[in-house]
């Protein structure tokens, strides 16, 4: 078996450090850093020949920077004679763009960039809760889309507040996710599946109307897979407390938290957001008491475990402490 060597770009360092930790090994040496004009400059400052090389790197903002990264450290990679690269990217930026809207002449981002990272000379991508599933397709390359679901599982089991299905509810903010709603849903005690009718009128721009099911004096979990703007979820929140929701929880696996996302946090009504650590926290969203981060350290380790070893995963109940068995989408 090929040494694993783990390098990462500027995006998330503190993951790649957690990583590196739990395989026991010292993250590598090199420097990513700009020339003067502002070009990024890269170099692995020890020998890479004949390793299994993997590079964390979340391709989130500054998204070209990140991703520039990203590419030039695998091209260095595959001139230093690497045996194998494999990138790893928590959080996929562009996956949003993943289809040409009728009424609009744009490109389709995911797709493109797929076609960027193998051209760059990565074997294998490994990412977590890509936006859509099929944009797997768009990619030439291996590809596996992890799912962060279960560290949130975890802390559910947990919580009281989740386990009288009286009182307890998991809400989707939106028709698109109502899949990923089902999976909690069916693997905690709600017996409900409840959704939010959300529309956008234009990008970043929301409109809710109304709540499919009863929320009635009953917690609501909601379940997404980014919170960006924040839009979403707080006029979820708002929308499920008007209602007569009791407490509204969040789990939502990427912290885009662009603009004022943090600030308005801060003031809705929604109670608690846990979100996982695909994406540094700004400072700010470090000091609010609503946002709290889970790592999917565990989860990325055990999967370059498991590739190097060439077995399959088998991230189950019992690392994870379940007592009953679970169903894993
Ligand atoms: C949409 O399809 C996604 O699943 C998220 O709901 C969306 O990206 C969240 O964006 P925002 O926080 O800006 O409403």
């Amino acid at each position: 078996m090929s040494e694993i060597m783990l390098f990462a770009g500027n995006s998330n360092t503190l993951l790649a450090k957690c990583i590196a930790r739990n395989l026991n090994i010292n993250l590598g040496k090199v420097n990513v850093s700009k020339f003067s004009d502002g070009e990024i400059r890269v170099e692995y400052l020890e020998s890479i020949r004949g390793k299994n090389v993997f590079l964390l790197q979340s391709t989130c903002a500054p998204q070209n920077s990140n991703l520039m990264e990203l590419l030039l450290l695998a091209d260095a990679a595959q001139r230093e004679l690497a045996h194998s690269v494999t990138a790893i990217v928590p959080y996929f930026g562009y996956a949003r763009q993943d289809r040409r809207i009728a009424t609009i002449r744009g490109p389709i981002a995911t797709k493109l960039i797929a076609d960027l990272l193998k051209v760059s000379g990565i074997d294998r991508v490994l990412t977590v809760n890509l936006h859509s599933d099929q944009s797997q397709g768009f990619f030439d390359i291996p590809i596996e889309n992890l799912s962060g679901h279960l560290i949130f599982l975890k802390d559910a089991w947990c919580k009281k507040a989740y386990h009288n299905p009286d009182n307890f509810v998991v809400v989707s903010p939106d028709a698109g996710g109502i899949t990923r709603a089902r999976f909690f849903a069916q693997n905690l005690n709600s017996i409900d599946l409840i959704f939010v009718n959300k529309h956008r009128t234009k990008p970043n721009v929301l409109e809710t109307s109304d709540i499919v099911g009863n929320i009635e004096n009953r917690n609501c979990l909601l379940v997404d897979d980014i919170i960006d703007t924040g839009a979403t979820l707080i006029s979820a929140a708002k929308l499920l407390k008007e209602n007569g929701a009791k407490k509204v929880f969040a789990y939502c696996v990427h912290p885009v938290l662009s603009t004022s996302a943090v600030d308005k946090i801060k003031h809705s009504l929604l109670d608690q957001l846990i979100v996982t650590d695909s994406i540094s926290l700004s400072e700010e969203a470090k000091k609010c008491k609503k946002i709290k981060q889970l790592s999917i350290a565990s989860i990325l380790s055990e999967k370059i475990l498991s590739i190097t070893r060439e077995k399959s995963l088998n991230l189950n109940l019992t690392q994870l402490n379940k007592p009953s068995e679970i169903t894993i989408a």
